[in-house]
């Protein structure tokens, strides 16, 4: 018994009992169980056995604002003695309102009107709706596909699973047939992409792919386009300046929404308040969880353009037809409002840029390792590919089973990373607030760790 946890009673339990996220009933084996995480603060998480991790991906990519803020759980608390929740379908509640005020005032362009779902599939699944009603509303029934990315996750309800862009390659095909509305387009993947890979300037080809696909599929069928800007679950991949750009052009041309995803990229993570903000991006629906309450309560949002919500107001079937119990929980608003503070406050977006900029550079120095295979970034939210070796680029033979090796590897040298599609890319998002101190600490940690994997796999 440390720290007060029976980890092996836990872990029982959790065999018994616990059926987790992506996973079988029973994963572990007979005697193992998943780690068990007891405590946090700042950029360190704590296991029922007393060993300390620095959390490489803020926990799911949520906890923005660091571990354990007294001032957000102060705001959940005092939410909580005044009006714990209420009737969010008939009545509203000060956080709510002044939280979908807030988010039209921060996000780009004419985005204004807000609705609050419990997380960030949800908020997916809102935009796929507004998207194809809006089209409907317009005289235009016949739109109703979503082009999505190679690679691409957006979410594990039926709608966001039709737009995941076969992530992993393996889910979708349980549940055939699917909302049959999803269309994969290529994503930029400069590393490996067949246009420009070994050229110092990325073309414009992939966006160029995207056209090709919406032509293919008839625009006049098409509703939106629906993007994580920097395609974070296949692997980070950071457009090229232009890119952004020719994808709203192209979204414009075919009179298609865009959908912007920024449940990973929102709230400071890549630099800017918002991911778009990089590109002067303006989205016609842009969809949020995650950093939006640092992780402190389960809340998302899709925010809409002035222009889009127009055409439902004008219109006698303009309802949205969506809505959940704990859709804008009156708890979950007055955190996300601190949140917003704190992040406003300590400059967040500032110092995802400038640690962010440490961070890949750390990364980079690592390349005398033979299986570097590339780092990249924007802000805090980065990818180390690794890769057979770095001559050939060549994947590892089995790419998620490498992956599952090297997150363990790390796991057991204290930090924690996830890794990304196909498997053989670290992902590196810790914190907002974490030191330079504790980045060393983590570039050390994956420098031990690639030296470890190429002794014992290679
Ligand atoms: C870009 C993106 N969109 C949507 C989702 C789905 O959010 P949730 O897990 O809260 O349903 C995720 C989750 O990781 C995500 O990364």
């Amino acid at each position: 018994m440390e720290n007060g946890y029976d980890t092996q009673a836990l872990k029982a339990k959790a065999r018994r009992h616990l059926w987790m996220a992506y996973q079988p009933p029973e994963p572990f084996g007979p005697d193992g169980g998943p780690p068990v995480l007891v405590a946090a603060e700042g950029t360190w998480m704590v296991d029922s056995d007393g060993k300390r991790f620095l959390d490489g991906v803020s926990a799911l990519e949520a906890c923005i604002a660091g571990h354990i803020r007294p001032e957000l759980a102060d705001a959940a608390l005092r939410q909580m003695q005044q009006l714990e929740f209420l009737d969010v379908f008939r009545y509203a509640s000060p956080p709510a309102v002044e939280l979908a005020a807030r988010l039209a005032e921060i996000t780009p362009g004419t985005l204004s009107r807000v609705h609050f779902t419990p997380g960030g599939s949800e908020a997916v699944e809102t935009a796929i709706k507004v998207a194809m009603q809006y089209h409907r509303l317009g005289g235009r029934p016949g739109r109703y596909k979503v082009i999505t990315r190679e690679g691409a996750y957006h979410g594990c309800t039926f709608g966001a699973m039709a737009v995941d862009g076969d992530y992993f390659g393996t889910r979708t095909h349980l549940y055939d047939p699917l909302p049959g509305f999803g269309r994969i387009a290529p994503a930029p993947y400069r590393y490996r992409c067949p246009h420009c890979s070994d050229q110092p300037q990325c073309t414009l080809a992939c966006a160029d792919d995207l056209e090709q696909v919406i032509m293919a599929e008839d625009p006049e069928t098409v509703a939106a386009v629906i993007m994580d800007p920097c395609a974070t679950a296949s692997s980070v991949s950071i457009p090229p300046p232009d890119y952004m750009p020719r994808v709203r052009e192209i979204c414009d041309r075919y009179g298609l929404l865009f959908i912007v995803d920024e449940i990973i990229t929102g709230f400071g993570r890549t630099g800017k308040m918002f991911a778009s903000q990089h590109w002067d991006l303006k989205p016609d629906i842009m969809t949020l969880s995650k950093g939006l309450s640092s992780g402190y309560m389960p809340i998302g949002a899709a925010v809409v353009d002035e222009e889009i919500a127009q055409v439902f107001m004008e219109s006698p079937e303009g309802a949205l037809s969506h809505g959940q119990t704990y859709g804008g929980h009156p708890v979950a608003c007055a955190v996300a409002l601190a949140n917003i503070d704190l992040i406003e406050r300590e400059d967040l977006p500032g110092q995802a840029a400038d640690k962010g900029d440490y961070l890949l550079r750390g990364l980079k120095a690592l390349r005398h390792h033979r299986t570097y295979g590339d780092a990249r970034g924007l802000g805090l939210l980065c990818g180390l590919e690794f890769v057979h070796d770095q001559g050939s680029r060549r994947l590892p033979d089995d790419p998620r089973a490498a992956g599952y090796h090297m997150r363990s590897i790390c796991q057991d040298l204290g930090l924690i990373t996830l890794t990304l599609h196909p498997g053989n890319v670290l992902f590196l998002a810790p914190p907002l607030t974490i030191s330079h101190a504790e980045i060393d600490h983590m570039v050390d940690i994956l420098d031990r760790a690639l030296g470890r994997y190429e002794e014992r796999y290679l």
